[in-house]
């Protein structure tokens, strides 16, 4: 009888490729960590991870491929379980399929040692070959499990392993981008319900797939896999203990019971485990009624619990952190879940959040007690389970069941995202996140959620007309627009309108009409932009990359712009492409902090013309790129020079253009910005003040950028918006009007798309929605608009462009033409500077904002941990 021979094999040994591999092995056996160097020896005499192992393998491979493998069938009717586990993982064989359908733990545990039994000397060479193919493609999967930060991570501590796992990185990322054939579907059992599902899935994701939802707390799809609650624990056939199905992939063949006793028992048993010191206090809980451990202690817990502390001498305790004016915090109610510890650090970017202590003394919490500072942070209290993060400025206010909830999209920067405003009896109470894949994903950025509170506060409410004695006196509806009428009959055509931020595309179709009606044409927007022929073409002033699209791009260029500030869930984008997508940044401007690596290459403008010539070193990367992309910051056109800027940026945007993507792109900071060029609208206040105006309309204009002393004396200023701010104060008459909660209306985003807003409330006091109040005043002046309703007014819009009806979808603009603006003067020296630098920066920039007291609270709570930052810094140099 022929020696039998015995492999013995590390199921995933940590291999990268040949060369790779070798460095490893010998810088881990040079430095001898953690005693296995003679394991290292031994495992490599086998395995020769080298080049000429792998020219050895390919052959082989060859080999395998033409050869019918006879072993297998040999093995088939002799070998043991773990003999056949071993070759079904990698071979298609008939001994695979059997394999399979073994228990996870003879499957494929990732330490466990196979042991491999062969007959012969020429078995044992070709089992050599096919454990060297095995050994090949764990290689390739694991190159591809190695992610950026790791890789950035080990570069910052100077690791020795940076150099090869950054190559490794980027060897894997050239190997994704490389066409491959699709992998083949595996067929698993679902409740005896059978689905095909990729290798890789899930048994959360395969359940799914049918409709089978498996409860959990620490699963999310948008974070990386924790798998620490253990509540999605469920039975796979022959396997001895439940699995968790967040993170156990399949193997083909499994038979996943989601249903079963065993099932039922290990969710009972974590439900009781979790409710043994969570307290049990679901009546005075924000959370009530919408809390993800009540339903599932009702639909999987048991109505018994071996928990008998009836004097709650053992019920666990922890102090509650102050976190901001923004999140209310009561950790007893914490389950551990690290839902928010995960958002802060791969969302958001900011490490504030995270655990300390062990077991039972563990907390989530700020290690020392600071603020948790992002603009996103009210995220973490839809993503926590449980009651332990809430709506701090929404406490105790209602239960969900007395709240109407109607979906909307928010105007407070100019990314729309989708979201859901809560109210009751006629008050908007809170703001949800709404999911859209291709907007804000499910996140909502801070002010769009908690500014809400401004919506109530310094509104209009009845109709003013400016009195002799120089004070606003409240009037009726016939009287103020009588007073307007009679000014726009005296102005002889010398009318100019002026859209703020704020403004609806509705309300600026019905004012261009009335306004031309009468015989003038100078209606501008309060943001500035170049003139002439850059708005005749949408693409040159769109954020033509998408902000889906801004997740592909692998080198961006970010000028004059703060996306952090002035669009938080752009800047979310750019960090999901920064952490999955190699994607390298740079900056012309000050230097921030984007919440992700960047380089700053600088403020001065001369740097434009050097990326934008190819001189700059920072051009190689945009023009090596498959999918470049410039970003240019709205308030940075409006410097004099911003023709300039804008044109040379076009230029090069030209060479970079790819088949299907445009790397030039507008950030718009207002909502009502892309609307307004859509409907014709000039840029900048500029053209209304050159008309030297008899009537001035001021439609939501409250940016400030018109003072009285800039207009005619007998200027008559009309103001028509639902804020008593910048632009109330200097208006001769106020007709207010309705804020986006209180109006079905039209914005367009930065990226052209068109979306709707729905009442949620109606208008208060004598408010009315803004295109009616025109459309009444049309009347009254005597030229009537045609138009009754707002289906009518619709038919209007979609008359002047089309794209603006067509809610929810992306008009293709033309990806050759950025823009075609002509420089009229060379690029100034002036530094590049941006408006909203510091969070400070960021929570007052519009009407509501500014009246919103809860946004007024973080700009002192911000104020406050930077003063309390300075005296700790101060303090520690004085020691
Ligand atoms: S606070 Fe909430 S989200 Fe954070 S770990 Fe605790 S339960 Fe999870
Ligand atoms: S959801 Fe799977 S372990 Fe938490």
């Amino acid at each position: 009888m022929a020696p039998r021979l015995i492999f013995r094999r590390q199921a995933a040994a940590p291999v990268f490729d040949g060369k790779l591999w070798r460095h490893v092995c010998s810088w881990s056996s040079s430095s001898g960590s953690n005693g296995s160097s003679s394991n290292n020896k031994n495992k490599n005499s086998r395995y020769k991870c080298d080049n000429v192992e792998e020219e050895q393998q390919q052959q082989n491979n060859e080999k395998l491929r033409c050869k019918p493998d006879k072993s297998n069938a040999r093995r088939g009717a002799t070998d043991d379980s773990r003999q056949t586990t071993a070759d079904s993982q990698q071979t298609p064989t008939k001994d695979a399929h059997r394999a399979a359908s073994l228990p996870a733990n003879a499957n494929a545990d990732a330490d466990a040692e196979a042991e491999v039994e062969v007959d012969d000397d020429s078995d044992a060479k070709r089992y050599q070959a096919r454990l060297n193919l095995k050994s090949f493609r764990a290689r390739k999967h694991i190159e591809n499990m190695i992610r950026a930060p790791l890789v950035k991570a080990l570069g910052a501590l100077g690791s020795p392993t940076h150099q090869i796992a950054s190559r490794a990185v980027r060897t894997s990322a050239i190997l994704a981008q490389t066409p491959a054939k699709a992998p083949e579907k595996i067929e698993v059992f679902v409740d005896d319900i059978p689905v095909m599902v990729l290798p890789g899935t899930t048994v959360l994701q395969a359940a799914a797939e049918i409709g089978v939802e498996i409860p959990r707390f620490c699963y999310h799809e948008r974070l990386a896999v924790a798998g620490n609650c253990r509540m999605c624990l469920v039975e796979v056939e022959k396997s001895p203990k439940p699995v968790a199905a967040c993170a156990m992939p399949v193997m083909k063949g499994w038979r996943i019971k989601t249903n079963s006793d065993l099932t039922r028992k290990a969710r009972e048993g974590v439900m009781e485990f979790l409710l043994m010191n969570h307290p049990l206090d679901c009546p005075i809980c924000d959370q009530g009624g919408e809390c993800d451990l009540q339903d599932q202690a009702m639909a999987f817990g048991s109505d018994r619990s071996r928990f008998t502390d009836i004097n709650y001498t053992g019920k666990r305790a922890v102090e509650d952190k102050d976190i901001g004016p923004l999140v209310k915090t009561v950790m007893t109610r914490c389950i551990h879940c690290t839902r928010c510890v995960r958002f802060a650090s791969e969302i958001a970017g900011v490490d504030d959040l995270g655990t300390t202590g062990r077991g039972n003394d563990m907390q989530i919490g700020t290690y020392v007690e600071k603020l948790f500072l992002t603009e996103l942070s009210g995220n973490v209290i839809d993503l926590c389970p449980v009651g332990a993060l809430t709506n701090k400025p929404y406490s105790f206010v209602a239960r969900p069941w007395e709240i109407r909830k109607v979906d909307s999209i928010d105007v407070l920067d100019a990314v729309g995202s989708n979201i859901v405003v809560s109210t009751r009896t006629n008050e908007v109470l809170r703001i949800l996140p709404r999911e859209n894949e291709d907007v804000n994903e499910e996140w909502l950025a801070d002010k769009s959620r908690f500014a809400c509170d401004g919506l109530k506060r310094q509104r209009l409410v009845a109709p003013m007309v400016r009195m002799p004695n120089g004070e606003l006196q409240a009037v009726e509806w016939e009287g103020a627009l009588i007073a307007v009428a009679k000014a726009l009959q005296k102005a002889n055509g010398q009318i100019a309108g002026v859209a703020g931020q704020l403004a609806d595309v509705e309300a600026m179709v019905a004012l261009k009409d009335l306004v031309n009606r009468l015989g003038a044409e100078h209606l501008v927007t309060e943001q500035d932009f170049i003139k002439g022929s850059g708005i005749d073409v949408r693409s040159s002033y769109l954020l033509n990359s998408t902000i889906a699209g801004l997740e592909e791009a692998d080198a961006v260029l970010l000028v004059g712009t703060n996306p952090r500030y002035e669009a938080p869930l752009v800047n979310t984008r750019l960090r999901k492409a920064y952490v999955h997508n190699e994607l390298q940044i740079a900056s012309i401007g000050p230097n921030i902090d984007l919440s992700y690596e960047h380089q700053n290459l600088g403020a001065d403008p001369n740097i434009i013309k050097d990326v934008c010539s190819g001189r700059h070193a920072f051009s190689k990367v945009l023009e090596g790129a498959k999918k470049p992309a410039i970003i240019i910051g709205i308030d940075l056109l409006e410097r004099a020079d911003g023709a300039a800027i804008h044109a040379t940026i076009a230029e090069y945007c030209q060479k970079l253009k790819k088949p299907n993507w445009n790397a030039f792109n507008v950030l718009h900071n207002s909502a009502s910005q892309v609307g307004a060029f859509d409907v014709g609208y000039q840029p900048g206040v500029q053209g209304a003040l050159q008309a030297q105006p008899k009537v001035l309309f001021l439609l939501n204009a409250d940016a400030g950028k018109l003072t009285r002393d800039q207009l005619p004396k007998d200027c008559f200023v009309v103001y028509i918006g639902s804020h008593g701010d910048n632009g109330a104060s200097i208006a001769d008459a106020v007709l207010p009007g309705a804020a986006y909660t209180e109006k079905q209306a039209i914005y367009v985003n930065t990226e052209g798309r068109s979306q709707q807003t729905h009442p949620g409330v109606s208008p208060p006091g004598m408010a009315r929605e803004d295109w009616k109040i025109i459309r009444a005043l049309s009347e009254v002046v005597g030229k009537p608009l045609p138009y009754d309703t707002l289906d009518e007014l619709r038919s209007r819009l979609t008359d002047i462009a089309p794209h603006l009806t067509r809610f929810g979808q992306l008009q293709q603009t033309d990806t050759g033409v950025a823009a075609q603006a002509t420089p009229t003067k060379s690029i100034s020296s002036t530094p590049i500077d941006v408006k909203q630098k510091e969070l400070r920066d960021y929570f007052m920039t519009d009407a509501i904002s500014r009246a919103s007291p809860t946004m007024a609270k973080c700009i002192s709570a911000v104020n406050k941990q930077q003063r309390l930052d300075e005296a700790t810094k101060q303090s520690a140099a004085a020691i």
